[in-house]
């Protein structure tokens, strides 16, 4: 079997940054993926609570200025566009043309909706808008991933709570709404509101593949670039080894087998000065302390010789 010890120093090298490699790729894309997934949903937030606040101003420019000057119409027919919630509906509808915006949703959700098919909260916005209701609940916004019928989705979502009284005109009893808009909506729903109560929620949702998809590109290329740089060290550090310590000692080992079988006269050469030119040295202070011990013993035979008992 093969061990450690049979394989070569360039292996051993490139095996030591593989696992180092492949440790730091693994923990690097475990907290890079949470890190851009964070990034992502912060990013979409942001432009989600952009959104809102510009529909908050389409709803309000509405209110002062369009609903005021269709006062008298709207006694006797129904006028949607005096409405905040159509008017910011239909600038949404408007702004999601724009192909970057156009998987955006908007929903003003309510637990008492005056169109109920459109505005009704489902379950989960229930449960959203119950924790706004909650004295306690100083939440301004909640995001998060959910799952509908259209697919997961990633939501933000902040409290609709009715601040002007101007609201209550509609929203207050159906004898206190202009008559047109009864007729269309029905006295049954849509009434009851309070000042200062959190009747709904407004919802920009996206779907939760946009976040992940821009999460997963990122890291993709994050760890290309990674990768890339690894193989380049991994490379250049074998080039190295090869030059500078691989080859030499190579040549060394040679060195030392012509001298072992008595070439005492073939030299070690370095051209450096480091860790293996110091070896080099040293081999050659021993290769000529081996040639004049040979020496030595050569003239001592030779000696021995001339005092040969023949003599
Ligand atoms: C002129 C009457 C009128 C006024 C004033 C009015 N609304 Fe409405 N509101 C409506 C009608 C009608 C709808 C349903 C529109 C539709 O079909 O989408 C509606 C819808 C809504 C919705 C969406 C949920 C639902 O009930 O379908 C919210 C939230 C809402 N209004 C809040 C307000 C607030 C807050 C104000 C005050 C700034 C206000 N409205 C003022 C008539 C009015």
């Amino acid at each position: 079997m093969l061990t450690l010890k049979d394989f070569q120093l360039g292996q051993k090298l490139t095996l030591l940054l593989s696992a180092v490699f492949l440790g730091g790729i693994l923990a690097t894309a475990i907290v890079l993926s949470q890190l851009l997934n964070f990034n992502a949903q912060a990013e979409l937030t942001n432009k989600a609570l952009m959104l809102m606040e510009t529909m908050n101003s389409v709803r309000d420019y509405t209110s002062t200025q369009v609903n005021p000057e269709l006062k008298e119409r709207l006694a006797k027919e129904f006028l949607p566009e005096s409405v905040p919630a159509y008017s910011a509906r239909e600038v949404f509808e408007a702004f999601r043309k724009s192909p970057t915006y156009n998987d955006f949703f908007y929903k003003e959700a309510a637990l008492n909706p005056t169109n109920v098919a459109r505005d009704k909260a489902d379950a989960f916005e229930t449960k959203l808008i119950e924790g706004f209701r909650q004295k306690s609940s100083k939440a301004s916004e909640v995001s998060g991933f959910r799952s509908s019928s259209t697919g997961n989705l990633f939501y933000i979502a902040r409290p609709i709570t009715i601040q002007k009284a101007s609201c209550l005109e509609c929203h207050s009893t159906p004898d206190k709404a202009p008559a047109s808009m009864i007729k269309l909506y029905g006295p049954n729903h849509g009434f009851g509101w309070q000042l200062n109560e959190t009747i709904g929620a407004q919802v920009i949702s996206v779907p939760a593949a946009k976040v992940l998809n821009t999460a997963r590109r990122s890291l993709l290329v994050l760890l290309g670039i990674f990768t890339v740089a690894f193989a380049l060290a991994t490379f250049l550090v074998n080039l190295w080894l090869k030059r500078y310590v691989v080859r030499p000692i190579n040549r060394m080992a040679l060195t030392a087998e012509a001298v072992s079988m008595g070439d005492t006269a073939a030299e070690f050469v370095s051209n450096s000065n480091d860790e293996v030119g110091k070896l080099t040295e040293a081999f050659n202070r021993l290769r000529l302390s081996l040639q004049m011990a040979m020496q030595r013993l050569e003239k001592h035979r030779r000696g021995g010789g001339n005092t040969s008992p023949s003599q």
